[in-house]
């Protein structure tokens, strides 16, 4: 970078999260704070993940946003919020330093900020919680702030406070009005359970679901069972959890797991009027899910789903190979010359012509788009590689990652 234009610029990485205990609903709109504590696993970034370049400069006349490859409006309010809180943090951590007036990145500068996901949007595999995470850690490293930023992340989208720790997270909802003890905290590392792994299936689906900002909304003003949820079960479920990973214990993480999904939805049922989020596909893999397990005599497999119709699937790496050919032959591939099975290799298996026979029930062709497998992994990065950044020299967005 040229002497004379005095510009940092930090590109870091952050992952995508999959709720075992379900966040839904706020007690507080603006600061995001939750009406129930939830857990989640961190999804390996080898799979799926956001890139994010932030750089600020004397010469930026204002803050501009790329979003994969597109201009977008910097405007919006829960944007607003994390910058704001971050340029905050920066200015509370140069205060009273000597070095103030002569620190090179000024906080008057504007800051330019690219971001992308290495999973299409259309997957409809959310998205929002690894973006504000890799936002609020990029923007950090810039500007030097060090500590638990999970609560600046929280402002952007509740369940992206979880993805700025790997492994296995808690999201503890907290008392206070500020949301200062609203935040994050790591509950086992990523390489605790060696032998998870999750595959998801990405069904085919018309329509876009209602976002999760407007249904836990209509939820929490309409729903008693939400209200019950929050208040008596979800406490229990916690710890509950908490053990049954810090135990390794996968029929009780699997069982425990289905049942806060199933859960969930029926809090969106519950709702008035009535949320929908799965579809004919999605409740075909929880059939077929429980006859597997009903099959082999113990819970192998557990199904979760959030706001949309794709289902995230916990099994241990010994049940993959098995599982994913009755998947095959339950939802066979169409050939539309795409890769069905992406993500880490699965190890051939050939299932016993017993179990095809009780667990594969009319095959849906088609329904099933793809598979991703993949395995709890580390939270967000920096990425050392200047290769890496998404902006150029001049701070504008690179063409070659248009
Ligand atoms: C069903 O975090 O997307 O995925 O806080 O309004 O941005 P906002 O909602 P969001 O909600 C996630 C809901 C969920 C469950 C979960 O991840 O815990």
């Amino acid at each position: 970078m040229a002497e004379d234009h005095p510009q940092t610029m930090v590109t870091c990485t952050a992952p995508v999260n999959i709720a075992v205990v379900k966040y839904w609903g706020k007690r507080d709109e603006q600061l995001i704070l939750p009406i129930n504590s939830s857990l989640s696993v961190t999804l390996h970034q080898d799979q799926l993940k956001t890139t994010t370049t932030a750089a600020i400069s004397r010469d930026f006349t204002e803050d501009r946003l790329w979003l994969n490859g597109k201009e977008e409006d910097i405007g919006h309010p829960r944007l607003q919020s994390c910058l704001r809180e971050i340029r905050r943090l920066a200015r509370k951590r140069r205060g009273g330093s000597q070095s103030r007036d002569t620190a090179p990145l000024s906080l008057t500068y504007k800051v330019h900020v690219a971001s992308e996901n290495n999973f299409p949007t259309a997957a409809g595999l959310a998205s929002s919680a690894a973006g504000y995470a890799c936002l609020v850690y990029t923007l950090a490293k810039l500007y030097g702030i060090e500590g638990d930023l999970s609560e600046v992340a929280r402002m952007g989208s509740g369940s992206a406070c979880r993805s700025m720790f790997g492994g296995f997270v808690q999201w503890v909802m907290g008392e206070d009005a500020d949301g200062k003890d609203s935040v994050a905290q790591q509950v086992a590392q990523e390489t605790h359970w060696p032998e998870l792994r999750i595959l998801i299936l990405v069904v085919s689906a018309e329509k876009k679901p209602m976002g999760s900002t407007a249904g836990m909304q209509t939820s929490v003003k309409t729903s008693f069972l939400l209200k019950h949820r929050a208040q008596a079960v979800v406490p229990e479920r916690m710890a509950q959890m908490i053990r049954h990973i810090q135990q390794r214990d996968f029929e009780a993480f699997g069982e425990l797991t289905m049942k806060e999904s199933n859960q969930f939805h029926a809090t969106c049922l519950d709702t008035f009027p009535p949320i929908f989020y799965l579809n004919d596909i999605s409740k075909q893999v929880v059939a077929l899910v429980h006859r597997f397990n009903t099959h082999c005599g113990k819970t192998k497999v557990a199904y979760t789903f959030d706001a949309g119709p794709n289902a995230v699937l916990f099994m241990l790496e010994e049940t993959v190979g098995k599982f994913v050919e009755v998947v095959k032959r339950s939802f066979p591939p169409e050939n539309n010359g795409g890769q069905f099975l992406k993500g880490l290799p699965v190890e051939a298996a050939t299932p016993s012509e017993e179990l095809l026979s009780a667990v594969v029930r009319d095959p849906s062709p088609g329904a099933v788009r793809y598979l991703l497998l993949t395995k709890p992994g580390p939270g967000p990065a920096l990425m050392e590689n200047a290769d890496c950044h998404l902006l150029g020299a001049d701070g504008l967005l690179r063409s070659s990652s248009s």
